[in-house]
């Protein structure tokens, strides 16, 4: 099957099967927003910082948001490429800890100079919508700003939680950038479970 396709930039444009599509926005700030009080109830969330060096603790929160958002980047790219990225000392890991187990990851990315990624951010289904997003967010950006960057960014794309582009505008990104990412499904490639992300099916 060829590898390209012509997108046509009036209407639909139609994907061979096996493909996923999804539209990605991109959003940035250029200074650090005003602080935000912590929305209550969130005392029992902490941040656990993941060791760059242990890929599968990693790996395991990654899932726990990719099976049900279609996050993959990092299941498919090899082992040896993941270990470099995440060693990186300009790419901070960490899990979301509640109730005695890992509910959420956050990773910033900071090997562009004077900039930083929100690369991943996301937490589990039984703590969204409860003031955990906010509490995190909140996290992300005193870690971000703390470091010598005049640029934040974070894409988002319309697989992603349908709440998650006005939950990063209300944090104070700005969006600046749209695109198209398509793909093949990971989930024909056994690449990801096959019963994951029901609500971008597979077609076969
Ligand atoms: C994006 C995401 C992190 C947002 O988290 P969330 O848990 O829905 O967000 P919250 O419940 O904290 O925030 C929603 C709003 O409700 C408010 N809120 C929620 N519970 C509250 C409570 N108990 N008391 C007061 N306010 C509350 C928050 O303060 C927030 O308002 P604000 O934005 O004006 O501050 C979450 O949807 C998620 O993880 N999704 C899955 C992964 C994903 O799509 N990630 C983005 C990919 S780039």
């Amino acid at each position: 099957m060829s590898n390209s396709l012509t997108v046509s930039l009036t209407g639909t444009t139609d994907l061979p099967p096996g493909k996923i599509a999804a539209v990605v926005t991109s959003l940035e700030m250029l200074a650090q927003p005003a602080e935000r009080p912590d929305p209550p109830g969130t005392e029992g969330f902490s941040l656990d910082r993941i060791d760059g060096n242990d890929i599968e603790r990693y790996l395991d929160v990654y899932r726990l948001l990719g099976e049900r958002w279609m996050w993959f980047s990092r299941l498919v790219k090899p082992r040896a490429e993941l270990a470099v990225i995440l060693s990186d000392p300009a790419v901070d890991l960490y899990a979301v800890r509640f109730d005695g187990r890992d509910v959420g990851l956050l990773e910033l990315d900071f090997r562009a100079a004077g900039e930083g990624e929100l690369a991943f951010f996301g937490l589990d289904e039984p703590v969204v919508g409860k003031g955990a997003g906010r509490w995190l967010m909140n996290r992300a950006l005193a870690l971000a700003w703390a470091k010598p960057i005049k640029r934040f960014w974070v894409h988002t794309c319309t697989i992603d939680h349908p709440g998650a582009i006005n939950f990063y505008q209300r944090s104070g990104f700005k969006v600046f950038k749209r695109g198209i990412e398509i793909d093949d499904d990971p989930r024909l490639k056994g690449q990801m479970r096959a019963d994951s992300v029901p609500h971008h099916p597979v077609i076969a």
